[in-house]
């Protein structure tokens, strides 16, 4: 027997209240333990959709089903700002989630010096956002997202704004974390060599109401690591995402809304 998908999206459309359509009968199948990334010119809806997976915001029509759906009450979500609370040292940063659920801070310790630890941050527990450098204060981002151990992470351009030696690194770490917790994460990204790097699956979406119009899958036992950045198959992975990109891009090009 084939298991139900993890998060089924049917026929998914959202219409903002200012008139902006932008999904429109969108079905997506969100497996468990894959790294799916949505890929996609800027305003195309991948925002949205994470959005809409989240739960922050309601479909204008269609389903979002879960086959699990206590899993949807434990979601990691890291955004591309960090939003750290500047008033707020590391440690408490990462232990907001659980105190929001009530949690006592000595109770909390272990698991907010596990997650830390897990991004390399056990020796900044102590420090304050404005101490942390960019790839530090997103990794701190990350251990808040992890510190309640979620089954599902969602992920939407957590490396943007780093500069390409941090954004390597986090790409590493985030597949190191993955092995170890097992989770399925749906990533966001404009990077195509980002998207080859870390996904089991690339879904590429058009700017014409998010449609889908290539889904490149990537086989999950590849081992991802300097060397494969260098391999053809990875080349080949990035012209193909690169491809459907441009003709999402085209495409938008004398269509009206
Ligand atoms: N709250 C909102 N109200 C009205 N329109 C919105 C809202 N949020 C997004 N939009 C519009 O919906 C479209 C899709 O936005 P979304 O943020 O999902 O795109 P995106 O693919 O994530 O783009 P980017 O790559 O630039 O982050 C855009 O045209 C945007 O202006
Ligand atoms: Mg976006």
């Amino acid at each position: 027997m084939i298991d139900a998908p993890l998060i089924s999206l049917q026929e998914v459309s959202k219409t903002y209240a200012n008139g902006v359509a932008v999904l429109k009968g969108l079905d997506l199948a969100v497996n468990a333990g894959e790294t799916l990334t949505l890929l996609g010119p800027s305003g195309c809806g991948k925002s949205t959709a994470l959005r809409l997976i989240a739960g922050l915001i309601a479909p204008t029509s269609g389903d979002i089903v879960w086959s699990n759906p206590t899993l949807r009450k434990n979601l990691g979500v890291v955004f591309q700002e960090p939003t750290l609370l500047p008033w707020a040292s590391v440690f408490d940063n990462v232990y907001l989630p659980l105190r929001l659920t009530g949690e006592k801070r000595e109770k909390a310790e272990p698991r907010i010096r596990h997650a830390l630890a897990r991004v390399g941050l056990s020796d900044f527990a102590a420090a304050l956002p404005r101490e942390l450098s960019g790839g530090m204060k997103m990794r701190c981002a990350i251990a808040r997202a992890l510190v309640t151990e979620p089954a599902v992470i969602l992920m939407d351009e957590p490396f943007a704004a780093l500069d390409e030696v941090t954004r390597f690194q986090l790409n590493d770490d985030l597949l190191a974390l993955k092995l170890e917790l097992r989770a399925t994460i749906i990533f966001v990204t404009h990077s195509v060599y980002e998207s080859a790097y870390l996904s089991t699956r690339i879904i590429v979406m058009s700017k014409v109401r998010g449609a889908i119009i290539d889904e490149i899958i990537i086989d999950p036992a590849l081992t991802r690591n300097a060397e494969f950045r260098h391999t053809d198959h990875f080349a080949e992975i990035c012209r193909r995402a690169s491809l459907a990109l441009r003709h999402a891009t085209d495409e938008n090009i004398g269509t009206t809304p």
